[in-house]
């Protein structure tokens, strides 16, 4: 199969693409995850679903780990949030090894996980309530994050009044409003349309630039990786594995305008290729079974 070469280091692009890396790889190291496997045994045998997993991600970073289904992202993401042990190698988040969840991390996952029977504001109280803040204390504070998800108008609202966006931004005023390290999202917008996910990107993107969390955002949608991320952790599946760590050589801010762009198309052209290298045509034909009796063919 012939490759193409990989994307040109930041190093070789544009002035404010190097400046921009250089000031990212300046800042410290937030996460630090070195040697992650991860092994499951079942009864039908044991499947590697992670193998020498190695990456840094620098403060107030946005990856995104983007991969085929079934390659190990959310297994990756639950070893990052302590709810699932490795089996080998380690994960340090500013300075101190993972050990089981904490108030660090927040997460985000695919799945509406309000609580239903709370409203917008109680269920963003929660967290605070939790790590002891007084009723008051937490009321206030859920207030600031609701309004920077912009949802002021909405805190009285139960999750059943809102739209699927409406509630994945309340998910993210909830994480955020324990002010976490890092914010780990396992495909957050996965579920919504294309144009309320679209507005979710440059959501997550304004309200990234707020506050003071890093980012990794788990998705399989190249358009989404390459317009969100400073860098895309591209993973192989069985096992899961580093495939290429590109740099996104798109300027920010970013904005639907760039998709178009000689840098856009050349990072979707790389990531394609490693996502979706190219087969033979005949692996994609399905068996002949016909439960027609229209004769007509249709193509
Ligand atoms: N608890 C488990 N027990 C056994 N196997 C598991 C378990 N969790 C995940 N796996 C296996 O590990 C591999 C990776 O699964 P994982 O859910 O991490 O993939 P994914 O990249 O998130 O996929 P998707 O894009 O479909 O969400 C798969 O082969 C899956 O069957
Ligand atoms: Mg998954």
């Amino acid at each position: 199969m012939t490759r193409q070469l990989e994307l040109p280091s930041y190093k070789e692009q544009s002035p404010e693409v190097r400046e921009r890396f250089e000031r990212i790889y300046q800042r410290p190291v937030e996460l630090d995850v070195s040697g992650i496997g991860k092994t499951f045994n079942t009864p039908q045998g044991s499947v590697t679903a992670l193998r020498d997993i190695n990456f840094q991600v620098h403060r107030r970073e946005f990856v995104c780990v983007l991969g085929s289904s079934g390659c190990g992202k959310s297994t990756l993401i639950r070893i990052l949030a302590g709810l699932e042990t490795p089996s080998t190698g380690e994960v340090i988040l500013e300075g101190k090894p993972v050990s089981g969840p904490g108030p660090d991390r927040g997460m985000v996952f695919q799945g509406y996980t309000l609580f239903p029977w709370l409203t917008v504001k109680s269920n963003v109280m929660f967290g605070l309530r939790m790590s002891g803040k007084s009723d008051a204390n937490a009321e206030s504070e859920a207030r600031l994050w609701i309004e920077l998800v912009g949802l002021s108008k909405f805190e009285d609202a139960y999750p059943h009044q809102l739209s699927g966006g409406m509630k994945q931004r309340v998910a993210i005023a909830r994480a955020l409003a324990n002010q976490p390290r890092i914010l780990l999202m396992d495909e957050p917008f996965g579920a919504l349309d294309a144009q309320t996910r679209a507005q979710m990107q440059a959501y997550l993107l304004q309200i990234w630039q707020n506050v003071e969390a890093t980012m990794l955002f788990i998705t399989h949608d190249l358009d989404e990786a390459i317009y969100l991320a400073d860098r895309i952790l591209v993973l192989r599946a069985n096992p899961g594995e580093v495939e290429e760590i590109i740099e996104v050589p798109v300027p920010r801010p970013r904005s639907l305008d760039q998709f178009l762009t000689p840098e856009f198309l050349a990072t979707k052209q790389r990531v394609e290729e490693l996502i979706h290298p190219k087969k033979d045509a005949a692996d994609d034909k399905l068996p002949m079974l016909r439960f027609t009796k229209v004769g007509d063919e249709v193509m």
